[in-house]
């Protein structure tokens, strides 16, 4: 199984977007996928109608509450499975920093190991924070990816971001790569021309495969499809697919 952590401190870029439409793409093309929720706002299971209080979910499994393999659920699509998330990982955040029977930031990683052969890859959608549990997500990890959308704070965003998955890998992960960024909501105007340009001529790696903005995306979440099912034709549908080509030769590469 590989692991791919969609991540960003700032809130707001299409962290869920992107992991939800890159599992069912992967999905799609035979992949066995788990999607990882691991922010209490729990937008991916919701989107999946899969947010509640009855069943274990990522908390449950952080603070050894639950089995992994209790809290995983399938979802309506095929080879697509989720590992759902609610507030309760407010607490679970708190309560991983207490126990000292464990390493602090090794729980997700030594749970996502009871799942390693069920799947091809975990791709955790990350909440907009440096929280433990996200620590977690980037020592758990193979790849990470940095979706932003562009305005006046991306870049921020972006540095502070890097400088913590550095971290995490000189301290935790030394496996930990950086996939690149990817630019979310693309629009054909002069910000997003000329933040595009920078980014391309800055230190950081990017995708080539840029994701356009659409009214689609708003309204497949709506109805809890992918792009690819809600609208194939829009533009976003045809990106996110070239999202997950892309992401696939590059780790073909690197082999
Ligand atoms: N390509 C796109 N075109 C139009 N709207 C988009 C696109 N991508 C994302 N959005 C919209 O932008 C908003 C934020 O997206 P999303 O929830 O995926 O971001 P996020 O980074 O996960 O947010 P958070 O930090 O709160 O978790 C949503 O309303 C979403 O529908
Ligand atoms: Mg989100």
């Amino acid at each position: 199984m590989r692991t791919i952590n969609i991540c960003n401190l700032k809130g707001g870029v299409a962290k869920t977007t992107t992991s939800i439409n890159l599992a069912c793409n992967l999905a799609e093309m035979g992949k066995r996928v788990l999607l990882v929720d691991n922010d209490k706002q729990a937008n991916s299971s919701q989107f999946f109608d899969r947010h509640s209080y009855e069943a274990p979910g990522i908390a449950e499994v952080l603070t050894g509450k639950a089995a992994i393999q209790e809290a995983v659920q399938q979802t309506e699509f095929p080879h697509l499975d989720i590992l759902p998330a609610n507030m309760n990982l407010l607490a679970a955040d708190k309560e991983i920093l207490m126990d000292e029977t464990v390493p602090q930031h090794e729980h997700l990683k030594r749970a996502l190991a009871f799942v390693d052969g069920q799947y091809d890859f975990a791709i955790i959608d990350n909440a907009p924070d440096v929280s433990m549990s996200v620590i977690n997500a980037l020592t758990a990890g193979d790849d990470y990816i940095v979706p932003v959308k562009i305005d006046r704070f991306t870049f921020d965003g972006v540095d502070i971001m890097v400088d913590t998955a550095n971290q995490v890998r000189d301290n935790y992960n030394p496996r930990l790569n950086f996939c690149g960024c990817i630019i979310t909501s693309y629009r054909f105007n002069d910000v997003n021309r000329t933040g595009a340009a920078y980014l391309a001529n800055s230190q950081y790696k990017m995708f080539q495969t840029k994701i356009h903005w659409t009214p689609k995306v708003d309204e497949a979440s709506f109805v809890g499809k992918p792009l690819r099912e809600y609208s194939p034709r829009s533009w976003a549908a045809k990106n996110y697919r070239e999202m997950a080509e892309e992401y696939l030769e590059m780790i073909q590469e690197a082999k």
